[in-house]
């Protein structure tokens, strides 16, 4: 058995956790210390209170939030598409096609090269505070190569998604109802064993909403629970059909309708925003106000991927909504962390509470507000997975301290 561990004097606790489970608003205690044991958290509260445990870090008035739950990336993938968005940033609009030249270079590399790529991503996340991170396919778009993608993804998370209902490849041009047979046959087949969720882009030039219910409704019958990329480019269907699935999450929800915004607001569906999409295709932000004053359940992501948003930063994420989508500072980081663990259906990760698995972030500020307050700057002290320290910087000897008072 690992020897326990306190943290203490914790200049900002944030919990999630008032009720002492996971299932609440945004929390925090200040002055604060908890204990590791196992691997989860055995006790939380006023340091002044902290039991004693076999070890001891002085987190000299740092604040430590849970581990950020990154609940919409697309990792596997070769290539990069810079000149598209150098081209975009100069005034093209972005289009759903450009995902054909991921696919095309991803069809291309090997196992070893995609799996560089993905513990490359990986490993910036964590560097960035994030201890749980979804992972879909989708630059496959053949049965053999979504199946490498799938298992790959596999190999790091268990919060693998089966996308391969990305876009119709070009070799599908003329049969798109063919392809969308496969998808929901031979590939899925092939697919099924390595995943937890399907996903479908729903959206003009991609999958219309019939498709999209045949291939969501296909993925179910195998187990598989459904999630949807729902209105990045325009209003569309998605965004009710997710919450007519049952969705764990209807993704991007950047153009809202008042129908939508009820079908959320009175369902289990979490409406998962990606402002890094809106930042790198100078889109509208998603209207993160009306849904969260509608009652809607809100998480952000990072949406990684090589076409529309090329970032691996939770704490970016966390900047731009509270920047420019008007979120709180403790709305966006209860959405960046419960709300994520919420849109995977995870209730042991997105808060800190006896019991919760030992997720959890130190930063090098006094407050979670810094993530906002300092965009751009890596605030990551340090980086806890199952009370385990990750990177390989050591406990600091001589902390620099932030007082509490
Ligand atoms: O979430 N919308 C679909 N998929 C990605 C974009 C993928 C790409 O452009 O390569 C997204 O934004
Ligand atoms: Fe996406």
């Amino acid at each position: 058995m690992a020897p326990s561990l306190l943290i203490t004097r914790i200049g900002e606790l944030v919990t999630n956790a008032a009720d002492g489970s996971g299932s609440g608003e945004f929390a925090a205690i200040g002055d604060a210390a908890l204990v590791i044991e196992d691997a989860r958290i055995a006790w939380t509260g006023p340091a002044a209170r902290a039991p004693a445990a076999d070890d001891f870090l002085d987190a000299a008035g740092r604040a430590v939030l849970p581990g950020f739950v990154d609940s919409h990336a697309h990792l596997v993938f070769a290539g990069d598409r810079s000149a598209e968005f150098a081209a975009r940033m100069a005034g093209r609009p972005y289009q759903a096609g450009g995902i054909r030249t991921t696919v095309a270079a991803t069809r291309a590399a090997t196992d070893a090269e995609l799996r560089a790529g993905l513990h490359r991503l990986a490993g910036e996340m964590l560097t960035q505070g994030t201890t749980t991170f979804e992972c879909k396919s989708g630059y496959g778009l053949t049965t053999d190569d979504e199946a490498r993608c799938v298992a790959l993804a596999a190999e790091l998370t268990d919060e693998v998604t089966y996308l391969g209902a990305h876009v119709v490849p070009v070799e599908f041009a003329a049969d798109p109802a063919g392809y969308v047979d496969l998808v929901c046959g031979p590939m899925l087949a092939a697919c099924a064993a390595h995943c937890r969720w399907a996903d479908v882009f729903c959206e003009r030039g991609a999958f219309g909403e019939d498709e999209a219910r045949a291939v969501l409704t296909a993925a179910m019958t195998r187990g598989l629970l459904p999630r949807v990329h729902a209105s990045q480019l325009g209003p569309g269907p998605g965004i009710r059909l997710a919450v007519e699935l049952g969705a764990a999450s209807a993704d991007h929800c950047t153009f809202l309708t008042d129908a939508d915004v009820s079908a959320l607001a009175s369902s289990a569906t979490v409406a998962t925003l990606l402002p890094g999409a809106e930042f790198s295709t100078r889109q509208p932000y998603p209207d993160a106000r009306r849904l969260l004053d509608a009652g809607v359940t809100v998480a952000l992501a990072t949406d990684c991927n090589p076409g529309t948003s090329y970032t691996t930063s939770m704490p970016f994420c966390v900047a731009l909504a509270v920047r420019d989508m008007r979120m709180t500072t403790e709305e966006a980081v209860w959405s960046a962390t419960a709300g994520g663990a919420r849109a995977l259906r995870r209730t042991d990760v997105g808060y800190l509470a006896p019991g919760a698995r030992a997720d959890l972030v130190i930063l090098d500020a006094p407050s979670h507000t810094h993530l906002a307050y300092r965009p751009g700057v890596p605030l990551v002290h340090a980086v806890y997975q199952s009370g385990r320290r990750q990177l390989n910087d050591p406990p600091s000897a001589k902390p620099r301290g932030y007082s509490t008072g």
